[in-house]
């Protein structure tokens, strides 16, 4: 029995793509460190649902520590990696660069070396279209983005090189993803859909930086986890986007579909607009669509009317958990 070793595993996206891997039978290695970049409450919710899976395993372990995993990589037979794992989020990434470091580039670098030392072949590295920052959307992978525009941005950057590297030097095979404003049930707290759910439940007021008018290209989670599947297949060494690929919701809309969902009135509070976040994200999927036959299922309106349902069915865990 092989295992696909799925890191971040108690994350949103790596909790999602390991539940729809176990559904389809297959073994799963999850390894998560459990960091406390946001509430823990909600990775250990998210481990609790994977747990009832028999062919499922778990490891509390630190990417960046290259021994453990060397362990791991001894014991398991493994066959491909989905490697999500990472510090996530533009802005806390200018307050500590360095954990960012270890986790998007020093974790990526130790699971490549182990890769190419025990003859794994596959791996699926989650990147952002936050590498596209000062390009004019949409955009498309063919871009050059050699403007990074905080801290995370360069470290998915930097991690998608050396996945280059490793399949230049010892053809490794690497899909790498790049992700855009994904959500869905059981999302990350630091994130606007989570926050602004759980706000307008609770009457607190909503913080929104800048004037609301900030577009995202908004993806939910089935559908990326379908895609981050798919994104298995040999391909060489691709870079594909993952994304709505619709016209961008901003801010503003965003909040007027969940006040319609939850028969509730935000009331909104305004920051400045933060220099390292970008106005306007958008996806060009072709390539999505060529290489992986894939494109998004879910349109917001839907995807947000099954937020809001998780939300009110864990209203206790959402109402625990801070943001
Ligand atoms: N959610 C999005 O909108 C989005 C958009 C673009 C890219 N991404 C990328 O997708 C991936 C998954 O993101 P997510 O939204 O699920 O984030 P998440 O923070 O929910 O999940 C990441 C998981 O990785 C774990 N982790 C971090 N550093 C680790 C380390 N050194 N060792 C072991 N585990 C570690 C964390 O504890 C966390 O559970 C990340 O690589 C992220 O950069 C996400």
């Amino acid at each position: 029995m092989k295992y696909y070793l799925v890191t971040g595993a108690a994350g949103f996206i790596g909790w999602r793509v390991s539940e729809f891997l176990l559904k389809e039978g297959k073994s799963v290695l999850g390894v998560d460190n459990l960091n406390n970049a946001y509430d823990v409450k909600l990775k250990e919710w998210r481990l609790s649902q994977l747990k009832n899976y028999e062919n499922f395993k778990f490891y509390k372990l630190d990417l960046s520590n290259f021994e453990a995993i060397r362990i791991l990589f001894e014991i398991y037979p493994i066959k491909a990696i989905i490697h999500l794992a990472a510090r996530a989020g533009v802005r806390a990434s200018l307050e500590n660069p360095w954990v960012y470091v270890d986790s998007n580039v020093t974790a990526t670098l130790n699971l490549l070396e182990l890769m190419k030392d025990s003859g794994v072949k596959k791996m699926v590295l989650a990147s952002t279209s936050s590498v596209y920052a000062g390009h004019k959307p949409p955009f498309h992978e063919e871009l050059k983005v050699d403007t990074p525009l905080s801290p995370y941005a360069a470290t998915k950057k930097s991690s998608e090189l050396l996945a280059y590297t490793y399949h230049h030097l010892y053809g490794l095979d690497i899909s790498v993803v790049r992700y855009f404003t994904v959500y869905g049930p059981a999302g990350r707290p630091d994130m606007s859909p989570f926050r602004f759910i759980k706000w307008i439940y609770e009457g607190t007021p909503i913080k929104i930086y800048g004037d609301g008018t900030q577009a995202r290209d908004f993806t939910y989670i089935d559908d990326i986890a379908r895609g981050t599947i798919l994104a298995l297949k040999p391909l060489g060494y691709e870079i594909i986007n993952l994304g709505g690929g619709r016209n961008p919701i901003s801010i503003n809309q965003m909040i007027e579909i969940l006040e319609k969902l939850l028969g509730k009135k935000a009331k909104k509070e305004f920051y400045p607009f933060h220099k390292a976040d970008v106005m306007l994200t958008w996806a060009e999927i072709e390539k999505a669509k060529k290489l992986l036959g894939w494109q998004p299922e879910i349109d917001l309106e839907e995807g947000l009317r099954r937020t809001v349902e998780w939300t009110l069915e864990n209203i206790d865990l959402v109402r625990a958990i801070k943001v």
